[in-house]
């Protein structure tokens, strides 16, 4: 069965964007499936580094036909800027990218909606991205937002555009006191779309389909992480759609069947950006040690990430929910200095320790974490592309987390470029 999902195991940022782009010479087609700008998915070779933020990150090979899914919510003018980048780096975007008809759009009244929101939340503000993506997610479900496909006729744009613009104006007037959004004005910048965006739209899951009949083999791209999902994350500190294995059924309208590998990217410690539980995490020297050398600044905000010892009870719990029949451990070099390196191996809670992840947020938010700690390796892996090279301490806590998680890791990361991986 042809269908690889890659999913972040932790809270975004593990490395998904290194991971699809070394596998895509393996696949004919890579799909994003949920999420939008708010991703942030850097690639590295040689001297370059592009961080991708709605294109699938199998652009940089010419033979791989790229999909952005129906479960994806699009900000036009995000998505031109990244064509443009693409184009003028000298790729082919032509003939090869494809975007769902019934993908949603951003709008910007969803950025002004989430941004008197967050104001109006202070203290209990998610932290989200700023990108829009709670509220277009909100008009999906709401059954009032404007797909892809609305972009194609004029008089359908504008009506449904009026129609949802005084509705947030009437919102954003009376709920936040904000200032309200000119209809006309982003009437007359998006009815502009129509030309830019026609050649790439098409009925993706009938292409997506039609090429698993032909024997064609996908990489689905899951964006965020596992702990971000509505359902499965530390809600309501989320994102608003679903990073997990299911997203990507419904994201791209691919049979659960067709699934034959779910690899799960972990960071070998854990990062976080934005509010919410994060029970291993740091605030001391070691914490901004991590930072530094991991340089844990977001790709697509450039807020410094919260950092924290690797979570397995967290890990088994994303790794059950989505079936990993494998991992990929990244950014492994990054422990390279430390002294002694601690992993939470069990939460206490309710007077005893549990390996189960709470779902409650007053739960997660008072856990004690239980530390196994081990030796560091102190020595410097970086680049590091086969399993003996690696010291021994380096090579046992990749052995303890396999056996945690009762499942190998076929790819360990030793730095950013596509070359400094082990591939096993
Ligand atoms: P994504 O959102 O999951 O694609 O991850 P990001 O691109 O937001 O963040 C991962 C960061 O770590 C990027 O800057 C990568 O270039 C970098 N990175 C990926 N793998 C490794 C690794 O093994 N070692 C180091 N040092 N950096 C890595
Ligand atoms: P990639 O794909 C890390 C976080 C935000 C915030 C929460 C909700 O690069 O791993 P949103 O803008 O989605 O409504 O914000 O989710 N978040 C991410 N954190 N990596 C990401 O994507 C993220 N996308 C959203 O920081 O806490
Ligand atoms: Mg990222």
């Amino acid at each position: 069965m042809p269908v690889t999902v890659v999913i972040g195991s932790q809270w975004g940022d593990e490395g998904k964007g290194k991971v699809v782009d070394l596998l895509s010479p393996e696949v004919d087609i890579v799909a994003r499936y949920q999420g939008g700008a708010n991703a942030g998915h850097t690639i590295c070779w040689d001297d370059k580094e592009f961080v991708l933020h709605l294109i699938p990150s199998g652009i940089f090979h010419d033979g791989v036909s790229c999909v952005i899914g129906n479960g994806v919510v699009i900000d036009p003018v995000a998505l031109m800027d990244e064509i443009e980048m693409i184009r003028d780096l000298g790729y082919r975007v032509e003939g090869r990218l494809l975007i769902s008809h019934n993908a949603h759009l951003i709008m910007p009244y969803h950025k002004r909606i989430e941004e008197a929101r967050e104001r109006a939340m202070d203290a209990g503000a998610i932290g989200t991205t700023g990108r829009g993506i709670g509220p277009a997610y909100v008009d999906k479900f709401a059954r009032t937002g404007v797909r892809v496909v609305d972009l194609l006729d004029r008089d359908v744009l504008k009506e449904k555009l009026t129609r949802s613009i005084e509705e947030k104006n009437a919102v954003l007037e009376s709920v936040y006191g904000a200032e309200k959004l000119d209809v006309d004005a982003i009437i007359d910048e998006y009815v502009e779309f129509d030309k830019l965006i026609d050649p790439f739209v098409t009925d993706t899951t009938e292409f997506l389909c039609t090429a698993l009949s032909d024997g064609k083999r996908i990489l689905a791209e899951g964006a965020q992480g596992s702990l971000l999902d509505i359902d499965f994350g530390t809600y309501p500190f989320v994102t608003s759609s679903h990073p997990t294995v299911g997203g990507c059924c419904t994201g791209l309208g691919i049979p659960p069947t067709h699934i034959d590998r779910t690899i799960g990217i972990v960071k070998a410690y854990s990062t976080r950006v934005g509010n919410g539980p994060f029970a291993t995490e740091l605030k001391d020297d070691t914490g901004e040690a991590l930072r530094r050398v991991g340089l844990e600044f977001g790709a697509t905000t450039g807020r410094p990430r919260r950092c924290g010892w690797l979570d397995l009870v967290a890990l088994r719990y994303t790794t059950r929910i989505n079936g990993f029949t494998d991992i990929a451990i990244m950014k492994l070099d990054v422990l390279s200095d430390l002294e002694e390196i601690k992993v939470c191996t069990a939460y206490e809670f309710a007077g005893k320790q549990n390996i189960r992840f709470p779902n409650d947020l007053q739960t997660l938010e008072n856990v004690k974490p239980i530390y196994d700690t081990f030796p560091g390796w102190k020595a410097n892996i970086t680049g590091v592309t086969a399993m003996e090279d690696l010291p021994e301490e380096a090579r046992s806590y990749i052995a303890m987390i396999e056996s945690y998680l009762g499942i190998p890791a076929r790819i360990v990361s030793t730095g950013p470029k596509r070359s400094q991986t082990i591939l096993r």
